[in-house]
């Protein structure tokens, strides 16, 4: 007789399906789908970039060989500069540690932060991946509805004596707002009151198009020693499948932290970190072009969406990342919009339930089509959504 494998960890029935693959599958479905469903950006690495692996491949010195837990040291020093320089995050206390992306940063901190029932807060929307890493590290996120511009004095209410972090994202995703500078202060002041850490994803750091300019609260003075700064070459540089991100962490944690990256990654992939090293060369207003570019788009939207008497609003203006977040009067929940409008519409957008909303949301991402492919999948956006409302 042969008996039963065993089942998973209970714990990860917890952890919500992700949504993105699902989506995907659902596309794969319905063939001459636009998608404005995944966050990506349209352009790929700079030359510079490029040009550094093709070097690195001549000359491969010691890329075959484990490298430096925490990254190789020009890297990290490239990093620091570039966060310095593009975010002013005072990096004086800190120490920058290289991952394969800025979601592994996130887990590998909620890795450290929490024992069992550890709770994070996390203000709604959150970003899904978020929520998931801190229950596959035996942690609870605790949604917050404290507006999409989160009010300080609201996540101070959802303190509890298990509380270890509150995280920000800004710009963000989902919604395309980008937090003011007074109210991500304010978070971060209430951090250092509290005994917390303010976790910041800066993922879209460099993407706004608005009045509002983002604001890293790695910046404030002696912000450093309850701050975590995550970052990504994945959008700015066009770089999401090279898996290139960073934690910018106090000094005190990299200990622990080194515990959790070697295990899971022993050391960051040499020959992106090559790359990395060549987009970080192109600059800043490498990046700044192609984002203004998007704005384009962005104009696009929210052309689209400003009908008067429509049955959807935008919950925060679309002022950052490349994001716009929806609301429709229907009785659908998001998951079921989401499936309808590619199915019967041939237009994709992510489900506002992986973001810990209610109701009928959806997330509308500008970053991948352009000119007259956005524009008809707007056409098919705004039809769909006007049936969907009935
Ligand atoms: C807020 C936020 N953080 C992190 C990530 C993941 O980025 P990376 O590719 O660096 O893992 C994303 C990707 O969409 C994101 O939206």
């Amino acid at each position: 007789m042969i008996a039963q494998p065993p089942a998973p960890a209970r714990r990860l029935a917890q952890v919500q399906t992700p949504v993105i693959p699902v989506m995907g599958e659902l596309i794969r479905q319905t063939p001459g789908t636009l998608s404005l469903g995944q966050g990506m950006v349209g352009w790929g690495p700079p030359e510079q970039a490029l040009g550094a692996v093709q070097r690195a491949l001549h000359n491969p010195g010691q890329l075959h060989v484990y490298g430096p837990m925490a990254g190789d040291p020009e890297l990290r020093a490239a990093v620091q500069a570039w966060l310095e320089q593009q975010h002013r995050i005072d990096c004086s206390g800190s120490a920058v540690l290289i991952t394969a992306g800025s979601n592994m940063a996130f887990n590998a901190v909620a890795q450290v932060l929490c024992d069992p029932g550890d709770e994070l807060i996390l203000p709604v929307p959150y970003y899904f991946n978020h929520a998931m890493a801190i229950r596959l590290a035996g942690g609870i996120p605790v949604a917050v509805e404290a507006g999409v511009i989160p009010d300080p004095d609201q996540l101070a209410a959802a303190i509890t004596p298990r509380t270890r972090a509150i995280v920000t994202i800004s710009p963000n995703n989902p919604s395309g707002a980008v937090l003011p500078q007074p109210v991500l202060a304010a978070i971060n002041r209430l951090c250092a009151q509290r005994g917390l850490l303010h976790i910041s994803d800066e993922a879209y750091g460099l993407f706004s198009y608005g009045a509002e300019e983002p604001w890293s609260p790695g910046s404030g003075p002696g912000s450093g020693a309850h701050t975590i700064s995550l970052g990504s070459l994945s959008k700015s540089h066009g770089m999401a499948g090279w898996r290139l991100g960073w934690a910018v962490v106090p000094q005190g944690w990299m200990a622990e932290l080194a515990k959790v990256q070697d295990t899971i990654l022993i050391g960051p992939p040499r020959l992106n970190q090559q790359a990395a090293l060549g987009a970080l060369a192109a600059g800043p207003q490498w990046c700044r072009q192609r984002i203004a570019g998007l704005a384009q788009g962005r104009g696009q939207v929210l052309d689209a969406l400003d009908q008067p008497g429509a049955p959807w609003r935008l919950l925060a203006p679309a002022d950052g990342a490349f994001y716009a977040l929806l609301q429709l009067d229907s009785p659908l929940n998001g998951d079921e919009a989401m499936a309808r409008l590619i199915r019967e519409h041939r237009v994709a957008l992510v489900s506002g339930s992986s973001f810990g909303l209610g109701g009928c949301c959806l997330r509308l991402s500008y970053g991948m089509l352009q000119a007259e492919a956005l524009q008809e999948a707007l056409q098919r956006l705004t039809q769909g959504l006007l049936e969907l409302s009935r």
